[in-house]
């Protein structure tokens, strides 16, 4: 059996910079038109001209013959002047601002301490049209680690969304039941993004056997009924949630640690896996709206022209793959995958 549909993109990638990126952008260019590419490099990417280099870093990284155009982002911090924002917007290469609370995730130490000291750049988001994409956790120690994302909505989430009428916002890889209800019930403007691995696996993976690092990213994965929760939400065909991988590579021996990095290395799969999980769940025909159509209208971009072709024939990612120095391990690494990416012959 073949599916042949419109070339998709991905809403939230992480490219990393270096050997890294040139690793794992053919990965996603291979599959993917555009991505959204997520600032949470070290040192991250708060200016314009930061992006821009990014950007070009990133082009450069595309192998001959291969197009990918990457959106770019902001990465917000407490003191974003609301000048960077209008730049980001003027530039026509940004096309959001990342919010990661302060300690979140990977580098995300620069992150935002106090939703209320970017006021004024929350103000120049709304006003410029860029979307505000959210790592919708709180990091308050006393909060349990499964209800970060539920605490922030109600929290921050919810509030900033009032305060801020026109603000468009992606809650970024949603993950529970509470975040699929808060999105489904906002008003317009409101969307997110939803991962191969929030989609198809509960937290039982991360303990399957003994602990299991590759499965390990954030917001953590959650209990079964969030996960139907999220399954369904994708696959229903609702314009307000569209693919986004959170493909993170880190290296093999950062993730095999006493303490591990958080990412799900998911690109050499991206497409493959979210058909496999759209067919079991009896929707192979909303995948093409969800891969390839509703993040091009929530961000207001043409929809792309050309189609890539998935084949369903079983095959295993590797074990791992090399960049530079490093090992990558690749989500689904060893597992039978049940769709293939059917490749030019050029
Ligand atoms: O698992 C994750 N990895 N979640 C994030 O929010 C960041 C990402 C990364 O950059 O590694
Ligand atoms: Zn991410």
């Amino acid at each position: 059996m073949k599916l042949q549909m419109r070339r998709p993109d991905d809403w939230h990638l992480h490219l990393r910079d270096g050997a890294l990126l040139s690793a794992v952008v053919p990965h996603t260019a291979l599959r993917f038109a555009r991505a959204v590419v997520m600032p949470n490099l070290s040192p991250p990417v708060t200016t314009t001209a930061a992006a821009l280099a990014y950007r070009e870093r990133i082009l450069a990284a595309v192998p001959a013959g291969m197009r990918f155009e990457p959106l770019m982002t902001l990465y917000l911090t407490d003191n974003t002047p609301p000048e960077e924002i209008r730049r980001a917007a003027a530039s026509g290469a940004v096309i959001g601002v990342k919010l990661y609370p302060a300690g979140a995730t990977t580098n995300s130490d620069s992150g935002v301490t106090n939703i209320a000291h970017c006021a004024a750049a929350i103000a120049a988001i709304e006003e410029t049209g860029l979307v505000l994409q959210v790592h919708g956790e709180v990091t308050a120690d006393e909060i349990d680690v499964f209800d970060r994302e539920r605490v922030f909505i109600e929290k921050v989430l919810g509030p900033v969304v009032e305060r801020h009428p026109k603000l468009k916002v992606v809650l970024e890889h949603v993950t529970t039941a509470d975040g699929i209800d808060f999105v489904s019930q906002a008003r317009p403007g409101i969307a997110a993004t939803i991962t191969p691995q929030h989609m198809m696996l509960n937290r039982n993976a991360l303990f399957a056997g003994g602990l299991r690092p590759h499965h390990y990213c954030l917001p953590v994965l959650k209990a079964e009924r969030h996960r139907e929760a999220v399954c369904a939400a994708a696959t229903s065909g609702d314009a307000r949630f569209f693919l986004g991988t959170d493909s993170a590579p880190h290296s093999r021996s950062s993730k095999e640690s006493s303490c591990g990095c958080a990412g799900i290395f998911s690109a050499p799969v991206g497409i493959e896996v979210y058909a496999e999980v759209f067919e079991a769940a009896g929707r192979l025909e909303r995948l093409e709206a969800f891969a390839s159509e509703y993040g091009a209208r929530f961000y207001g971009l043409p929809l792309n022209d050309d189609t890539i072709t998935l084949e369903k024939r079983s095959w295993r990612p590797p074990a791992e793959y090399v960049a530079g120095e490093e090992r990558i391990v690749p989500f689904r690494s060893g597992e039978p995958v049940a769709w293939s990416l059917v490749q030019d012959p050029s």
